[in-house]
């Protein structure tokens, strides 16, 4: 193994324990405590686990967590009318809406209603073009690419002039991420599915960021000597040597790409544990704004 390993699960620590005193000291300074409303619509297994994540973490850190569950066949409206009510709460600095949402609701109107200095996963769309313009800042940054740049961030490596090279375009990871490291002043280039040369692409890149969502698909023969790889893929592979069945593995093949890259993120315990402690992060922000203009 020639790369250094890039512990999430530490600096996820770190983040948690910057947020948790600077909550104690806004409850001490200004009697307030940041509140962030959860809202799960219907009963996905894996979106439950994360729900319940966040909502310990919130426990943890001193930060109020409110958690609303809706049924799967909850309608449009009531969704929309929750997360008004959400809006007017003053107790309420953050909202969360777990995505996916079932089939049957629109996630672009859903995520439009959300007051924008609420919207702690930075999901809603003025968030998202200020954050595609140069010049402007979003509010809020989506938690797990904002986890990755703190990653690169605490191990040094300055995207500044380098290449990086995102594989995968989702809007909750490889838009954003594309977005994040081009204000870093990074070179993007942003490949997907109709991709005509995968590999060629990604051997250029200093930085890699693998969010396709296919088990171990970037492989070591893929990496260019010394770059860092940051992978945010959880996939279960099969491993009858495991109880449970599985064991969780990245988007990226480890035992290849540890001989080759400079710094690689395990999985788990690289990107996972940053997103919640970026969205800990997130809440303390909007309740210092909701303090800032009530002042
Ligand atoms: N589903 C997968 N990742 C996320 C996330 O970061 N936020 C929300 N709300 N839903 C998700």
């Amino acid at each position: 193994m020639t790369a250094q390993l890039i512990d999430g699960k530490a600096i996820g620590l770190k983040v948690q324990e910057e947020v948790r005193l600077a909550v104690a000291k806004m409850k001490e300074e200004h009697d307030y405590v940041p509140g962030l409303a959860t809202v799960l619509v219907g009963d996905d297994p894996a979106s439950n686990t994360y729900v319940g994540m966040k909502q310990r973490t919130c426990k943890k850190l001193g930060i109020r967590s409110i958690g609303h569950t809706l049924p799967a066949d909850a309608t449009q409206e009531e969704v929309e009318k929750l997360v008004s009510e959400l809006n007017a709460d003053p107790t309420v600095n953050g909202i969360l809406v777990q995505l996916p949402l079932p089939g049957h609701l629109d996630e672009e109107a859903i995520l439009n209603s959300i007051d924008l200095e609420k919207d702690v996963d930075g999901f809603h769309p003025i968030n998202i073009g200020r954050l595609a313009m140069k010049g402007r800042d979003a509010l809020f940054a989506p938690c797990t690419p904002a986890g990755c740049m703190r990653l690169l961030e605490e191990i040094g490596v300055d995207p500044s002039g380098k290449d990086a090279v995102i594989v995968g375009r989702s809007n909750i990871v490889g838009q954003p991420m594309a977005m994040l490291l081009q204000k870093a002043n990074a070179t993007v280039t942003v490949c997907h599915s109709r991709t005509k040369d995968l590999a060629g692409h990604v051997r250029r890149g200093d930085i890699v960021v693998a969010a396709i969502g296919r088990m171990e698909m970037i492989t070591g023969d893929m990496i260019k000597p010394g770059a860092t790889v940051i992978d945010v893929g959880i996939n279960q592979k099969e491993d009858p040597t495991r109880k449970r069945g599985y064991r969780l593995v990245g988007d990226v093949d480890f035992e290849s790409a540890k001989e080759v890259a400079g710094w690689i993120t395990p999985v788990p315990g690289g990107v996972g544990p940053m997103t919640i402690a970026m969205l800990m992060q997130n809440t303390l922000r909007a309740a210092e704004i909701y303090l800032a203009k009530k002042s």
